[in-house]
């Protein structure tokens, strides 16, 4: 099954690019890996690889090409020795073109199509900065896809924030709308209905006096109306959402603590809830030699001295030292104790007795511990293998999502027995 990964923070200018391009390549050394623009108004995948384009996402909406057949591969400048053979990119047109820049709706849904049959285990999505349906919809159902941010940009911290809280509320929305078939089947629950998404409404709108967060709604909700469905399954959306998250241009743990987890952390808690699964992926160091290579138009990973990174490193102490961190301090289950066949409800999470911002921080450290004493250039294979690792523990779409989803078929997966007339 592909695992479609979307990078995105909120805000430009944090390092999304640099992250996915690298991450991509990364990816590449272990099975093929489509990176996809999806920024198409900047054009900045194709302006940070140095290799021609004959087909790009023009051709694919103005030409009626296949997707498959606008992918573009390194050329042998920029990868020299095929190392990266598994690796290819779909470029956004060479300047803005307004009709591809801002998709309407049936192009959107067009090109979604057209990623889920994109040939490739891992599909990198780099998307665009902003919250518009244009990013949205790209993003995952039950988690947050990858989020980048970075100490040195506070704003980009809480835009990335607003990302978790509008796909959450996306979900919720979409289970408490009238014409759902929860309405239907609790249909004669319409106080308790009215309650639920005024309620909604509440925590949502900041500037509404009264309800905060979910956790605040939950309680009040539980007050009220007792045991009932609709706590029951907001409960469940809420406690099983993942947020994942990178940080770039680190800069040591307390200044990244300080300045950027802590209050994301504080955010999503004050905002949301204290019961999402947050997941620290690892980070990037600050350092010119990558912003150099991206300016040369070969990422750092390409470069000769780097390139070792992901071929010739000897990745097993990481690997051991990940699996003793994703079981003691993540609590995740070992890979093969989780088969694909379970949702992600039923994946036992450990439940932490910690606040949210301790285990945090003893995360930090702990990878800290990890990767501090690594090369700088390890930092790609860190969060690949962190990401891997995830991959294979969890449950498809607890991470990434297997394929993008059409509102008719987000209904569906949410609810799954839902007659297909509804
Ligand atoms: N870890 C890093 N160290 C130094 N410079 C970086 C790093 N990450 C990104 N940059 C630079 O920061 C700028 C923004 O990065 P980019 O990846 O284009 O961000 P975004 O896609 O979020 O807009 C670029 O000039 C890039 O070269
Ligand atoms: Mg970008």
């Amino acid at each position: 099954m592909p695992r479609i990964i979307t990078v995105s923070s909120g805000k430009g200018g944090v390092g999304k690019t640099t992250f996915a391009v690298n991450f991509a390549l990364t990816l590449s050394r272990v099975a093929p890996t489509i990176l996809v623009d999806l920024d198409t108004g900047t054009s900045s995948i194709r302006n940070t690889l140095d290799t021609p384009v004959n087909r790009d996402l023009y051709h694919f909406f103005r030409k009626g090409q296949p997707l498959s057949d606008c992918l573009t591969r390194l050329d042998h400048r920029c990868d020299p020795h095929n190392l990266f053979s598994n690796f290819s990119f779909v470029a956004a047109p060479k300047h803005s073109i307004e009709e591809i820049t801002n998709w309407s709706d049936q192009s959107r849904w067009k090109l979604v199509h057209a990623i889920n049959q994109l040939p490739a285990k891992f599909i990198i999505l780099d998307l665009r900065a902003g919250l518009d349906a244009n990013v949205i919809d790209f993003l995952p159902l039950s988690n947050s896809g990858i989020l980048v941010f970075t100490p040195h940009h506070p704003a980009a911290t809480l835009a990335a924030g607003d990302i978790v809280k509008s796909v959450l509320f996306r979900k919720l929305r979409f289970i408490f709308s009238s014409d759902s078939p929860f309405f239907r089947q609790h249909g004669s629950m319409a106080h308790e209905h009215r309650l639920v998404n005024d309620l909604l409404d509440q925590v949502e709108d900041v500037y509404e006096e009264g309800l905060s967060s979910l956790d605040d709604f939950l309680e009040d909700l539980q007050n009220s109306l007792g045991d009932n469905p609709y706590l029951k399954a907001i409960t469940n959306v809420v406690h099983s959402f993942g947020v994942y998250f990178v940080l770039n241009m680190f800069d040591g743990v307390n200044e990244s603590y300080e300045t950027a987890v802590k209050p994301f952390v504080q955010y999503l808690t004050e905002n949301l809830s204290s019961q999402l699964r947050l997941t620290n992926l690892g980070w990037v160091v600050k350092d010119e030699a990558i912003h150099e290579a991206n300016c040369a138009r070969r990422p750092i990973l390409l470069q000769n001295q780097w390139r070792k990174t992901v071929v010739e490193t000897d990745l097993d102490p990481i690997m051991r030292e990940l699996a003793k961190l994703e079981t003691s301090v993540l609590g995740l289950p070992k890979p093969q104790e989780a088969p694909d066949t379970k949702t992600p409800e039923d994946v036992l999470l450990h439940i932490s007795d910690q606040s949210p911002l301790d285990r945090q921080l003893e995360i930090l450290n702990s990878m800290y511990r990890t990767q501090g004493s690594l090369q700088v250039r390890n930092n790609f294979a860190y969060l690949a293998h962190r990401a891997l690792h995830i991959v294979r523990s969890l449950p498809a779409d607890t991470f990434g999502q297997s394929r993008l989803l059409t509102p008719l078929e987000i209904f569906h997966k949410i609810f799954p027995h839902t007659p297909p007339s509804i």
